[in-house]
C-alpha cells in the first residue's frame, strides 16, 4: 500500500522539472523574497504612523511613512503581478515538457502493456493526470514555497516584538497540522477514486464512439446510453462527495484563523491596557497575525489541494517508471543487410501464464523463402509473426536472426528490416502519399508511385481529384477495406525490407486484384524472407514451404501438395 502523503522521492522528481528551468525558478525564489520583505516592513509603517506620528503629533513622520506605505503596497503588487507571469511561464514550458515525456514514454511502452488498457483511460492519463500534476507543481508548489517563506519571516518578526505573542502564533500551526491530519485519508483516498472513475468514463466514451457503428446496428445505443449516464453521474457524485470534504477542511481552517485572530487581539488588547506594549505594535502584530492567518490557511488549502492531486501525480510518475517490457539491451547490436535466415530455439510463446501459445518450436527459415502459414483461427499465426518483430519476446527458448538473438539487436534495426502487413490495416488522418511513406520523407515520388502499382492502388489514386496528397484516414476521404489494405501494402513494400510479412494481407481484395498483388509480391520477393498468413490455401501455390500452426506446435510441409496430401489423409 502506498502511502498517502507525498514521498521524498516524488518531491525530487517535481524539483527536477523544475531545475531544469533554474532561470525562471531563481527569478521566482528572488520575487518571492522580495515579496516577503515588502510583507515585514508594510506593518512597521503602519507601527510608524501611529506611534511616531499620531501618538507624537509629528505631521511629517506621518507624512513619511504613509508615502512609505504606498511605495510598499505597490511594490508588493509589481511582486505579485511578476510572480504569476514567472509561474506562467514555467508552467507552459513544464507543461509541455511532462506531456511529451508522458507522450514518449507511452510510445516506447510494449503491446503488452496496450493489451490490458483502453485508449480512452490512458488518453485520460495523458490529459486529466498530466494536468493535475502540472498544476500543482507550477502553482501550488510555488506558493507553498512562497507562504512558507512569509509565515516564517512574520514569526520572526512577531519574535522580535514580543516571544509571548510569537508562542500563541506557533500554538496555530499543530492544530492546522491536526486538522489536515484527520482530512489527509479521506481527500487522498476520494482523489483517487475521482481519477479512477474518470479513467473508467473516458475508456467508456473513447470505446463507445469508435464502435458506434456496431452499437447502432445492434441497436443497443439505449443501453450504451443509459451505461454513459451511470458513469458521469457516478463520477460527478464521488467530485461532489470529495468537494464537500474539501470545503470542510477549507472551513475547519478559516475557523482555527478566527480563533486565533480573536487571541491575539485579545491578548495584544489587554497588554496595550497595562501599558506593556504600544497601540502602534498591537496594530503591527495585528497586521502580521492577519498575514500569518491568511498564509497559513493559503498553505494548508494548498496542502489539502495536493493531497488530492498526489493519486493522480503518483499515476503519471509510476508509469513514468514502468520499463517497457520489450527495450534495447545495453550492448545491442545495428544489423546492417541482414541475410534474412531466422531460427527459432526450443521457442515457447503464452501471453498469460500457462496457456501456451506456442511450444518448443524449432524451426530454421532461411533467406530467399517464400513461407506460407496456415492454421485455424486463434491458433497463432499472428502472434508467431510478432515474435519475429520482437513485439513480445519469448517466454523461454530464442529466436536468432542470421545468428544473433534477436534480443541483442536494437530494436528499431530490427523492425526497420522487416515489413509487416497486418491483419488490421491502420490508415493515418494523412493524405495517400504520407500514409505510404510513414514518415519516411526523403523518398522520390516515383518509388511510391512504384510501390503503389505493386500493390495495385496506383490507378485507383490517380483518379481522385488530388491524387497522392487525398486526405484519408478518420477525417478524410473513407477507404474501403481493400482500399486500405492495397495502401498497406503500398506501404510495406517501399520499405524494401529483408523480411516481408503479410498477414491475411490480401483477404480484402477482389481475385483479380489479389493475384495481380500475389504475382507482384513474388516478383520482389527474388532475394527476401516471405511469410504469408493465409486461410485461403490456393494463394500458396508457389510457397517454398508452409507451415502449419496448431495446438501450440508448428508442424512443416515441404510444399502445398504436401499439406494438401495431409490434410486428405486426416480428414478420411
Ligand atoms: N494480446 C493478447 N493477450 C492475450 N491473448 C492473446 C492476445 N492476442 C492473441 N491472444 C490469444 O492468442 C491466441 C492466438 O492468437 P493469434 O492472433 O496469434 O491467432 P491467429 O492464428 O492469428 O488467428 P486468426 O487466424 O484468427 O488471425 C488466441 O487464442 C488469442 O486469444
Ligand atoms: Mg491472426
Amino acid at each position: 500500500m502506498k502511502e498517502r502523503s507525498f514521498t521524498l522521492n516524488e518531491i525530487l522528481k517535481m524539483v527536477k522539472y523544475l531545475k531544469v528551468h533554474s532561470k525562471e525558478t531563481v527569478y521566482s525564489i528572488l520575487i518571492i523574497i522580495g515579496s516577503t520583505v515588502t510583507m515585514v516592513f508594510l506593518p512597521l509603517a503602519y507601527k510608524n504612523i501611529v506611534d511616531r506620528g499620531i501618538m507624537q503629533r509629528n505631521l511629517s513622520n506621518i507624512a513619511y511613512n504613509l508615502l512609505l506605505v504606498v511605495l510598499l503596497i505597490l511594490l508588493k503588487e509589481g511582486f505579485n503581478l511578476f510572480q504569476t507571469i514567472i509561474s506562467s511561464d514555467i508552467r507552459q514550458k513544464v507543461f509541455s515538457e511532462i506531456r511529451f515525456d508522458v507522450y514518449r514514454h507511452l510510445q516506447e511502452m510494449s503491446l503488452n502493456f496496450y493489451s490490458k488498457k483502453q485508449t480512452g483511460s490512458l488518453i485520460s492519463r495523458i490529459v486529466n493526470d498530466v494536468d493535475a500534476l502540472e498544476h500543482l507543481m507550477t502553482e501550488k508548489f510555488v506558493f507553498l514555497l512562497r507562504d512558507f517563506f512569509i509565515v516564517s519571516a512574520i514569526i520572526s518578526i512577531i519574535f522580535f516584538f514580543s516571544y509571548k505573542f510569537a508562542l500563541l502564533s506557533l500554538l496555530f500551526i499543530p492544530i492546522f497540522a491536526l486538522v489536515f491530519r484527520t482530512f489527509k485519508k479521506t481527500v487522498y483516498n476520494m482523489g483517487k477514486k475521482v481519477v479512477e472513475k474518470q479513467e473508467n468514463l473516458m475508456g467508456n466514451l473513447q470505446e463507445t464512439i469508435a464502435g458506434v457503428e456496431t452499437i447502432q446496428s445492434y441497436d443497443t445505443s439505449k443501453s450504451k446510453l443509459k451505461e454513459v449516464n451511470h458513469r458521469i453521474a457516478d463520477t460527478e457524485k464521488t467530485k461532489k462527495l470529495l468537494y464537500i470534504r474539501r470545503a470542510l477542511a477549507q472551513s475547519s481552517s478559516v475557523s482555527i484563523s478566527i480563533f486565533s485572530m480573536v487571541l491575539l487581539w485579545g491578548y495584544g488588547g489587554y497588554e496595550v491596557l497595562e501599558g506593556r506594549l504600544s497601540m502602534g505594535v498591537l496594530i503591527a502584530i495585528s497586521y502580521y497575525a492577519n498575514n500569518l492567518i491568511e498564509y497559513i490557511t493559503d498553505a494548508f488549502n494548498i496542502i489539502i489541494n495536493m493531497q488530492i492531486a498526489l493519486p493522480s501525480v503518483r499515476r503519471i510518475f509510476d508509469m513514468l517508471d514502468t520499463e517497457p517490457e520489450i527495450k534495447d539491451r545495453e550492448n545491442a547490436v545495428e544489423l546492417y543487410n541482414p541475410k534474412g535466415d531466422i531460427l527459432f530455439e526450443n521457442t515457447c510463446f503464452s501471453y498469460e501464464k500457462g496457456r501456451y501459445i506456442l511450444k518448443d518450436v524449432n524451426l530454421s527459415c532461411s533467406a530467399n523463402t517464400f513461407i506460407g502459414i496456415v492454421g485455424e483461427s486463434g491458433q497463432g499465426k499472428t502472434s508467431f509473426v510478432k515474435l519475429i518483430q520482437r513485439f513480445y519476446d519469448p517466454v523461454s527458448g530464442n529466436i536468432f536472426l542470421d545468428g544473433i538473438n534477436l534480443k541483442n539487436i536494437k530494436i528499431e534495426c530490427l523492425r526497420r528490416h522487416i515489413a509487416m502487413i497486418n491483419q488490421e490495416t491502420f490508415i493515418f488522418n494523412a493524405s495517400i502519399k504520407e500514409n505510404i511513406l510513414v514518415s519516411r520523407g526523403n523518398i522520390p515520388m516515383e518509388r511510391v508511385i512504384w510501390a503503389a502499382k505493386i500493390a495495385d492502388v496506383h490507378d485507383f489514386i490517380i483518379s481522385l481529384p488530388e491524387g497522392y496528397d487525398t486526405i484519408v484516414g478518420e477525417r478524410g476521404m473513407g477507404l474501403s477495406g481493400g482500399q486500405k489494405k492495397k495502401i498497406a501494402i503500398a506501404r510495406a513494400v517501399l520499405l524494401d525490407s529483408k523480411i516481408i510479412i503479410l498477414d491475411e494481407a490480401t483477404a480484402d481484395l477482389d481475385e483479380f486484384s489479389e493475384k495481380s498483388v500475389l504475382n507482384c509480391i513474388k516478383e520482389i520477393s527474388k532475394d527476401k524472407v516471405i511469410f504469408m498468413i493465409t486461410h485461403k490455401l490456393s494463394n500458396l501455390s508457389f510457397a517454398d514451404r508452409i507451415l502449419a500452426v496448431s495446438n501450440s506446435k508448428i508442424l512443416e510441409y515441404k510444399s502445398l501438395q504436401e499439406y494438401r496430401a495431409f490434410l486428405e489423409s486426416t480428414a478420411s
